[in-house]
């Protein structure tokens, strides 16, 4: 597959992407710690049956000045085990109203950065998971980590507490960039690091590049993908920086700086889809690649790809998603959930023994069949209309009613060949998922065109 870089230009709008549906910008605060027990316990009897958790360490050692993540500077011991005697109640809370039947197939921990934390602490919470809830003999244990602070022991100590996979943020190989941003080079050889967690058994390793940051240029992104078609990880993450420093004050102090332009990103993601395509990893979706021989890869060629917030999932691994720490979003069958975002705001709520919701969404019937119809093109590609609605138990007129999707909405798209419509059977071509969620939005009757609500692809 060639991708060329007029595809993106033309396709280049503010549309949602759909990490979730609605998105996030549609939770509101009448949805409180009362709504969310009841969706707790209502959980139980929802598919799918699997329980998948996402625990939020929000602290960092160093700030990075391009992070548009729920962070904040290590603070004292004191402080942190507060936060972590919160999560630990926070979980005990949930637990109580979970089916004990119900198995736990995941575990990932994010932030923030997990492992800038004793990791005695990731330990304690996960023996609690381990006496709260029942594991899957299969259940994978991922977290995203930091390489500026991972050493071998780490990894032999993450092995022991039973994690399968780790990510490692490397966002780019270059020393001045890195100082521009205010982060670390990794503390060990990273190509040693991979084939050490490899001979442990760790699988799905991935790691995560940023395109679009100050003093990067074309060819120094091209020595990036270069260098990671080198290092041979199982994923790969290349994600676009949206400069949005209204809402992300510590991305001013980057404006000394100079940034690339608009088609200088252009040039370093199409690079990128290019070359990766040709050196042995498949396209999963927008931003995601993974080696034909990982399982996401695998669960894309057989149409079983999921997706939330923690990212791509093979279908089996994933749940409904209890979330637990500041920022967490839960998204149960009929319902998202999100917690107060600071993180002593976060404990003070839990220690006076209450849930700590500062927002959610409470899905309508129209809405749950809309979410799985997006998720569906977003992942795989793939729609068959009658399927959907023998699934919903309603007719077509009514999937087409309810998802008011015409097709003069995706006539451009079938005319460039990113899409092929027939017989109600939608499909998206290899270079259509490039922009799939350009197609997925055709189905949203809720999207109002805004300019500046949504980013764009690049
Ligand atoms: C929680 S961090 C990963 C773990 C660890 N904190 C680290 O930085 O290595 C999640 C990832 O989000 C991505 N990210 C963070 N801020 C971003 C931004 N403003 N634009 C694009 N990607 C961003 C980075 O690739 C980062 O690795
Ligand atoms: S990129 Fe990672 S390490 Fe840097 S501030 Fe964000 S969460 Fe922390």
């Amino acid at each position: 597959m060639k991708i060329s870089s007029s595809l993106f230009q033309k396709y280049n709008l503010p549309v949602p992407r759909y990490t979730s549906y609605p998105p996030a910008t549609a939770f509101n605060t009448a949805f409180t710690n009362v709504e969310y027990l009841e969706q707790i316990k209502s959980s139980n009897n929802s598919v799918s049956q699997n329980i998948s958790i996402y625990i939020h360490i929000p602290f960092c050692t160093q700030r990075c000045h391009f992070c548009g993540c729920n962070t904040a500077l290590s603070q004292s011991e004191d402080r942190i085990e507060r936060y972590i005697n919160a999560v630990i109640a926070e979980i005990k809370m949930v637990a109580q109203h979970i089916d004990k039947k119900r198995l736990v197939t995941q575990v990932s921990w994010g932030g923030g950065t997990p492992n800038s934390i004793d990791l005695a602490y990731i330990r304690q919470i996960m023996d609690v998971l381990h006496a709260e809830f029942a594991f899957a003999d299969f259940a994978e244990i991922a977290m995203e980590c930091s390489p500026a602070y991972l050493d071998f022991a780490d990894v032999d100590v993450l092995h022991k507490i039973g994690f399968t996979r780790i990510s490692l943020g490397i966002q780019d190989f270059h020393a001045d960039v890195l100082e521009a941003i205010n982060r670390k080079a990794p503390k060990c050889d990273v190509g040693e690091m991979l084939l050490y967690m490899k001979e442990k058994g760790f699988r799905g390793l991935n790691l995560d590049l940023v395109y679009g940051l100050p003093l990067q240029t074309p060819e120094s992104f091209r020595e990036n993908i270069q260098q990671i078609i080198q290092l041979q990880p199982d994923r790969i993450a290349t994600f676009s920086y949206a400069h949005i420093p209204w809402f992300n004050e510590n991305q001013r102090i980057m404006e000394q700086y100079r940034f690339p332009t608009p088609d200088e990103k252009l040039d370093m993601l199409v690079y990128a889809i290019n070359e990766l395509s040709a050196n042995g990893y498949e396209v999963i979706g927008m931003d995601h690649f993974a080696r034909k021989d990982d399982d996401l890869a695998i669960a894309k060629q057989n149409n079983m790809l999921q997706r939330n917030f923690q990212g791509y999932n093979t279908r089996k691994t994933t749940g409904q998603v209890y979330a637990f720490g500041a920022s967490g979003i839960s998204q149960l069958n009929g319902s998202y959930t999100q917690n107060i975002k600071q993180y002593d705001k976060y404990a003070e709520a839990i220690e006076s023994g209450s849930f700590a919701v500062e927002r959610g969404y409470m899905l309508s019937n129209h809405e749950i069949i809309i979410r799985d119809t997006i998720n569906e093109i977003m992942c795989n590609g793939e729609l068959d209309f009658a399927a959907m609605a023998e699934k919903y138990h309603c007719s077509l007129s009514e999937f087409l009613e309810i998802t008011q999707f015409n097709v003069s909405k995706v006539r451009t798209l079938i005319d460039d060949k990113l899409i092929e419509f027939d017989d109600n059977k939608l499909h998206v071509t290899p270079q259509g998922m490039m922009i799939v969620r350009n197609v997925a939005v055709a189905f949203d009757p809720a999207f109002k065109f805004k300019e500046d609500q949504y980013s764009t692809t690049i």
